[in-house]
C-alpha cells in the first residue's frame, strides 16, 4: 500500500523523449470506503480564535472579568468633567464584576472608550448592535451616548440609549457606520449627573452568519462551510485540559445566557513567553449551542472533546483522584444529554429552551486531548465504562499524546498507549503529527503497517512546521502545504483505517496570534485560506466513495498518487502531488471500468516557489485553477507541473 512514486531523476529525460510514467488505477475492485469523515476540521480558541476571531463580538472584556478588570477600557475625562469609576464585586451574579460610575459633572465629556479586539473591524453602511446593562442608582445619569470612532476620533456612527430604571435592564441601541475602519473603538459618553452601575457592555455587527444575535463572522463561517468539512472538533485542543484543572474547559459554563457565562483565562494568554497574550480569555459567547449549531450548519458531525480528570501534561499534569471522578463522568453524560436527549430530559430542555429542539445527533465524543501515561488509561476506562453503560452507541476517541512519533517520552509511551488499545478498544485512536516538511513525504506510508484489527485511526491534530513546532518562525509556505498533500495521499491509501483526519490549529489572527501555521487567517475585517487551506479543501471536495488501488514504478519519489470512485456522480478521482521543481508526463490508466474518448474536469493547486504563501494582500496568490483534459479509451495522459497538486475527476461509463 506504499504511495505511488516515479523515478524522478528520469523526468528530465521524460520531456526529452516524450516518454510518459505509467500508472495503473485497478478500478474493477475497491479496497475500501473512504468514511464520509474523513476530512473534518479542528477549532480551539487559540490565536483569538473565537473570541476575536469566529465570535462576532467586538468589545473586549465586556464583563470586566479580565484579571485586570479595566483592561481594554480606557476612562476619558474631557474639560471639567468629574467623577469616578469603580469597579465592584457582586456575588450573586455568576460572573461578578461590574463598574459603578458616579458622574459629578460631564464636562465636555465623561467616557468610556473600549480598543476592541486590537480594534473593532467596521464596514461602511454596515449596522451594529450595542447592549448594555445599567441600574441608576442616584441622582440622573440622563443617557449614554454610543459612538464607533477611528483611532483618530473620528465618528463613524453614533446612537444613544437613555431611560434607565432602578433595576438593571438592558439597553440597545444600533448604530450605522458611514466609512470602513479596521482599527476602531467604541465610547460611551454619560450625560447627566448621578451614579450609575453597568455591565455586560456588548457591540455586534447585524450582518452575523445568518443574521443570528450573539452570532459568528459571516466571511469566516463561509471558509468552513466550503471546505465540506465531515466533522468539526471542539473544542481543542489543549484547552481542554486548562493549565490546572480550575482553568479547564467546563461545557455547563458556556451555555444559557451570555451574560450568564463564566469568564475563564485563556491557556494561550500565557503560554509562549514569545508571544504573551496577556488579553486573552474567554467569554464563552461561542459556547458549546453555538458549536452544535455551527457544526449543524455546515453538515459537520459534532466532535466534542471532554476534560477526563487531568490537566495539560505539559503545564501542571493536575490529576483528580479517582474517588473525585465522579463530576466529571456526569459532566461528560450530561454533555451527550445536552445535544441528543428528549426535550423532557434535563439537559436535552435546556438545549430545547435556547432554541433547539430537535437533537443534534452528536454520534462520537473524545476522552482527553493529548493525554498519556496509565493515569490516563486508568480514567479512560471509567469514563469509557460510564458512557458505553448509557450510550452503547457513542464512539469513543481515544488520545495518543502530543507526537504519534517519539514525543513526549519516547516510543515506549506511544507503545504503551497502544497496547492498551489494543484491549480497551475505543472506536478511535487520536494521533497528532506537528513534524516538519520532509517529515510528511518521507512518511506517506506511515499506516501502511498499522494492526488492521485494532481501533481506527483519527488524525487529530497535525501541520508541516516549516521551521519548528510551534516555532513562531514557522509559516504557511506553499512547501508545507505540498508535503502534507503528500502525506494525505497516503493517509487515502490507508482509508480503511484512517477514518477522520483535520488539519491544527485551524484560525489565525494576523495581530493576535500565538502558534502558527494555522489553516484559515484574518484581520478585523478580512479573511483568507492559506495554501494549506486550499490543499484540504481540495482533498475535502474530491475524497470520493472508494478507494481504488493504484500501481505504477514503485522505486521512485516525488510523485504520488491516489484514486478513489465517487460513486454519487459515477466519477474516478485521481489526486497527483508532485513535489519535483520538474513538470512530470504520466499515463494513467484505468482498469476495470469503461470511461471512453471524452473530457475530464481537473483542478491544479501549484506555485513557483515553495516559499510562496497567500496573505491579506495576495489571499488567492496560491488557489485551484479549473482545466479539463482529453480523456483515451482506456485513461489519460497528462503533464503534472512542477511542485503541484492535481486532482482529475473522470465520468465512467455506465
Ligand atoms: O493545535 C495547537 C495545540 O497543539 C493544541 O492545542 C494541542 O492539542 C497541540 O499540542
Amino acid at each position: 500500500m506504499k504511495a505511488v512514486a516515479i523515478f524522478t531523476m528520469l523526468l528530465g529525460l521524460f520531456c526529452v523523449l516524450n516518454a510518459a510514467s505509467q500508472i495503473t488505477i485497478d478500478a474493477s475492485q475497491p479496497k475500501s470506503d473512504i468514511s464520509p469523515t474523513m476530512y473534518g476540521l479542528f477549532f480551539e480558541d487559540i490565536n483569538f480564535g473565537a473570541d476575536g476571531g469566529l465570535y462576532a463580538e467586538l468589545v473586549k472584556n465586556r464583563s470586566f472579568q479580565f484579571d485586570r478588570p479595566m483592561m481594554g477600557w480606557e476612562v476619558l475625562k474631557k474639560s471639567g468633567a468629574q467623577g469616578d469609576v469603580l469597579v465592584l464585586r457582586d456575588d450573586t451574579q455568576k460572573n461578578p464584576r461590574l463598574i459603578r460610575i458616579r458622574i459629578d459633572n460631564a464636562g465636555s465629556g465623561f467616557g468610556l472608550k473600549n480598543e476592541g479586539f486590537r480594534g473593532m473591524g467596521i464596514r461602511e453602511n454596515a449596522a451594529y448592535r450595542l447592549t448594555l446593562w445599567a441600574k441608576k442608582l442616584e441622582g440622573e445619569v440622563t443617557g449614554v451616548t454610543v459612538q464607533i470612532v477611528t483611532p483618530h476620533g473620528n465618528v463613524l456612527a453614533e446612537s444613544r440609549v437613555n431611560g434607565f430604571t432602578q433595576d438593571w435592564a438592558s439597553y440597545t441601541c444600533e448604530l450605522t457606520a458611514n466609512a470602513t475602519q479596521a482599527k476602531a473603538e467604541m465610547i460611551l459618553w454619560f450625560e447627566g449627573q448621578g451614579t450609575l452601575d453597568i455591565d455586560f457592555i456588548s457591540l455586534f455587527p447585524k450582518d452575523t452568519w445568518k443574521g443570528r444575535e450573539n452570532g459568528l463572522r459571516a466571511d469566516l463561517v463561509q471558509l468552513l462551510a466550503d471546505i465540506k468539512p465531515g466533522f468539526l472538533r471542539f473544542p481543542g485542543g489543549c484547552i481542554v485540559e486548562g493549565f490546572d484543572l480550575s482553568q479547564r474547559y467546563q461545557w455547563k459554563h458556556t451555555i444559557g445566557d451570555p451574560r450568564d457565562r463564566i469568564v475563564n483565562i485563556n491557556r494561550w494568554n500565557f503560554e509562549f513567553n514569545h508571544r504573551p497574550a496577556p488579553d486573552y480569555f474567554q467569554s464563552y459567547g461561542l459556547g458549546y449551542f453555538e458549536y452544535f449549531l455551527l457544526a449543524e450548519d455546515i453538515g459537520a458531525e459534532p466532535m466534542p472533546i471532554i476534560n477526563c480528570g487531568m490537566a495539560c501534561q505539559f503545564n501542571t499534569c493536575e490529576l483528580v483522584p479517582m474517588d473525585q471522578l465522579g463530576p466529571y463522568v456526569q459532566d461528560a453524560l450530561d454533555l451527550i444529554e445536552f445535544a441528543n436527549g428528549p426535550v423532557d430530559s434535563e439537559w436535552g430542555k435546556i438545549r430545547a429552551d435556547m432554541g433547539h429542539s430537535k437533537p443534534f445527533n452528536m454520534k462520537m465524543i473524545g476522552i482527553g486531548n493529548e493525554q498519556w501515561g496509565e493515569q490516563y488509561i486508568e480514567r479512560y476506562k471509567v469514563f469509557a465504562a460510564a458512557i458505553k453503560e448509557k450510550y452503547p452507541e457513542m464512539q469513543l476517541i481515544a488520545a495518543a499524546g502530543s507526537d504519534a512519533t517519539i514525543f513526549p517520552n519516547g516510543r515506549a509511551e506511544i507503545d504503551y498507549l497502544w497496547s492498551q488499545w489494543r484491549i480497551l478498544k475505543p472506536e478511535f485512536v487520536d494521533e497528532h503529527f506537528y513534524r516538519q516538511p520532509d517529515w510528511f513525504v518521507q512518511n506517506t506510508d506511515w499506516y501502511d503497517d498499522y494492526d488492521r484489527t485494532g481501533p481506527k485511526l483519527f488524525v487529530g491534530e497535525w501541520a508541516a512546521q516549516s521551521e519548528g513546532v510551534a516555532n513562531p518562525d514557522n509559516r504557511n509556505t506553499w512547501k508545507t502545504a505540498l508535503y502534507e498533500a503528500a502525506f494525505m495521499i497516503g493517509l487515502e491509501h490507508n482509508a480503511d483505517l484512517v477514518r477522520m483526519s483535520c488539519y491544527a490549529p485551524l484560525f489565525g489572527h494576523e495581530d493576535a496570534w500565538q502558534w502558527r501555521p494555522d489553516l484559515i487567517w484574518f484581520d478585523n475585517l478580512k479573511s483568507y485560506g492559506s495554501a494549506n487551506y486550499y490543499v484540504q479543501k481540495l482533498f475535502s471536495l474530491n475524497a470520493g466513495t472508494q478507494l481504488l488501488d493504484v500501481h505504477g514504478d514503485k522505486d521512485a519519489e516525488g510523485i504520488f498518487v491516489s484514486s478513489t470512485v465517487d460513486e454519487n456522480t459515477n466519477e474516478a478521482i485521481i489526486k497527483v502531488v508532485n513535489i519535483n521543481e520538474e513538470p512530470a508526463e504520466i499515463n494513467i490508466e484505468l482498469h476495470g471500468k469503461k470511461i471512453g474518448k471524452g473530457m475530464a474536469k481537473g483542478l491544479v493547486l501549484t506555485s513557483d516557489s515553495l516559499d510562496d504563501m497567500n496573505s491579506i494582500e495576495y489571499p488567492q496568490k496560491i488557489y485551484p485553477h479549473q482545466f479539463t483534459i482529453k480523456t483515451k479509451d482506456d485513461g489519460l495522459t497528462h503533464q503534472f507541473a512542477p511542485f503541484s497538486v492535481t486532482v482529475v475527476r473522470v465520468p465512467i461509463k455506465r
